[in-house]
């Protein structure tokens, strides 16, 4: 049985607490709004995807056990709420993107003279609850239409070996994943024949949680410290490399876990394509480039001390972007749950979409 990193059942939400994986799997109840900001913060539950459904679970928990006056009264908590949570993370656009979404279907609701107030907190939290299922099918028509556009480069049934960074399984999302959907249903069809993941400093998501995954999954895959990659490039043939994103900028310029841009200015070098895998709810439509992406910064204390355990010199400076921004140029293309996108294709298929 997959990893689930979001159990949410007769309206009782509890998180796998990423922080003691892999030691630990524990999961914390999430009793609303409050709740799901600090788990979010902390990093208790992390990546893009499932930040954004850990954010609206919240506060499905927290109106269903609330009683409102009116529709005005409810449409005007929903839009506090809602605006409160995308504060806790600033890079992953997909918190940002449920909320503009929540907040228009709120708005509608309420105008809406045929739609009583219980019919408009019914009608808002079923969208809520439909996130996870929606997430679940968009990973894994990822999976699929990622996994066939990296076989298209390869001749024949060889086998493909990818290296991916960061965390994009199931705990970064609903379940399934992203880029690692992609490699899941390499595997699934016997086309993998291995997965190099990052270690991922300097919160180690890939030390602690990928390769937690791909091991629980007995996908075979090797670590690797981040300043492996070149050599790796060099020495263990890596077919392409698929990662996930926090934000795509309408240029196709992405944010993801720092590390990604030097691991695709390495990939330019050795002649590898570098891909992103992410729902179109990762698409940021609303800024040209990447230079209009917040990067979160960190605490110092991620990269001076793992755990309990202090690593680094007492009194070093540190600086510690949680996020960096690969340019559009260095990626062969965007896995979408619509299909594989060139970056100069964004604009063309948002027109058409949305
Ligand atoms: O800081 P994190 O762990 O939330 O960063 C996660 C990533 O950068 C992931 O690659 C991204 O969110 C995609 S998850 C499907």
């Amino acid at each position: 049985m997959s990893l689930r990193a979001i159990k949410y059942e007769n309206n009782s939400l509890e998180i796998l607490d990423q922080l003691l994986l892999p030691a630990q799997s524990k999961y914390i109840q999430v009793r609303g709004v409050e709740d799901g900001w600090k788990v979010i913060n902390k990093m208790q539950v992390r990546g893009a995807p499932a930040i954004a459904i850990v954010g609206c679970l919240s506060l499905a928990v927290e109106l269903k056990k609330e009683k409102f006056e009116s529709k005005k009264q409810m449409r005007q908590e929903i839009e506090g709420k809602l605006n409160y949570l995308v504060s806790s993370r600033p890079t992953a656009v997909n918190m940002k993107i449920a909320a503009e979404e929540l907040i228009d279907l709120a708005n509608q609701l309420s105008k809406d003279e045929a739609v009583t107030l219980d019919d408009m907190k019914t009608k808002f939290l079923q969208t809520i609850e439909d996130m996870l299922t929606k997430d679940i099918a968009d990973n894994k028509a990822i999976g699929d239409i990622g996994a066939k556009q990296i076989l298209s480069r390869v001749s024949g049934d060889s086998l493909v070996r990818i290296l991916t960074h960061c965390n994009t399984g199931s705990l970064a999302t609903a379940n399934y994943g992203t880029a690692l959907g992609v490699i899941r249903t390499l595997h699934g069809m016997k086309r993998l024949e291995h997965v190099y993941c990052t270690e991922t400093r300097p919160y180690n998501q890939g030390a602690r949680l990928t390769a937690y995954e791909l091991v629980h999954d007995k996908i075979p895959a090797t670590l690797i410290v981040d300043s492996m990659v070149a050599a790796a490039m060099k020495h263990r043939h890596i077919t392409a490399v698929v990662v996930g994103a926090d934000r795509v900028a309408a240029n196709g310029d992405t944010a993801n876990k720092i590390g990604t841009y030097q691991i695709a200015v390495l990939a330019k070098y050795h002649d590898i394509p570098v891909y992103i895998a992410a729902p179109f709810t990762s698409v940021d439509m609303s800024i040209p480039s990447g230079d209009h992406i917040v990067i979160e910064e960190r605490p110092d204390r991620e990269m001076t001390h793992v755990g309990e355990h202090r690593i680094a010199a007492k009194g070093i400076a540190c600086w510690n972007p949680a996020f960096d921004v690969t340019p559009a140029s260095l990626i062969a293309g965007i896995i979408t749950e619509k299909g594989v996108f060139r970056p100069e294709q964004l604009r063309e298929q948002f027109g058409q979409h949305n």
